[in-house]
């Protein structure tokens, strides 16, 4: 659990996030075994803020969350073979989340470096900021517990 303010604000971004754009999409596609999209990118997100509130430095939340529900952001399913012969999903689909992200959303720096450096260090730059290596890590770590669980 997180303490009780970064609860209430991460259900209230959340909700904002979900009722602003094309976030429920993502319950259509798989991530890893049985783990939607939209199921892994909330996970990222909560665990985000898990590892920001052990470390306690200090971050703007909000941008750690809205950039953390969408770095997957990505909507097409990437299991689909036509699609990733054609560009390998691993280093494209955070350039395709952060497009699709900032069609709908107004982002900020760290948002978007969020969104575009998740992969490292699949993709070749770093992240730039501490919301984007808390992020990087969380996701290794849901994309592992997904593919051992299924
Ligand atoms: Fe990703
Ligand atoms: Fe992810």
């Amino acid at each position: 659990m997180l303490s009780i303010k970064h609860e209430k604000l991460f259900r209230d971004i959340l909700s904002s996030v979900n009722t602003n754009s094309d976030f429920k999409m993502s319950r259509n596609f798989i991530q890893h075994g049985s783990t939607s999209i939209c199921t892994h990118s909330i996970m990222v997100a909560y665990q985000s803020c898990k590892i920001a509130e052990k470390s306690g430095v200090r971050i703007s939340y909000k941008e750690l969350i809205r950039g953390a529900l969408l770095h997957d952001y990505f909507l097409y399913d990437w299991h689909d073979k036509e699609h990733n012969h054609r560009r390998p999903h691993g280093f494209f689909h955070p350039l395709a989340a952060l497009a699709n992200a900032e069609r709908d959303f107004e982002l900020t720096d760290i948002e978007k470096d969020i969104i575009k450096k998740h992969m490292f260090p699949l993709t070749p730059v770093p992240p730039r900021y501490k919301e984007s290596w808390i992020v990087c890590l969380a996701d290794k770590m849901c994309s592992a517990k997904e593919t051992i669980i299924r």
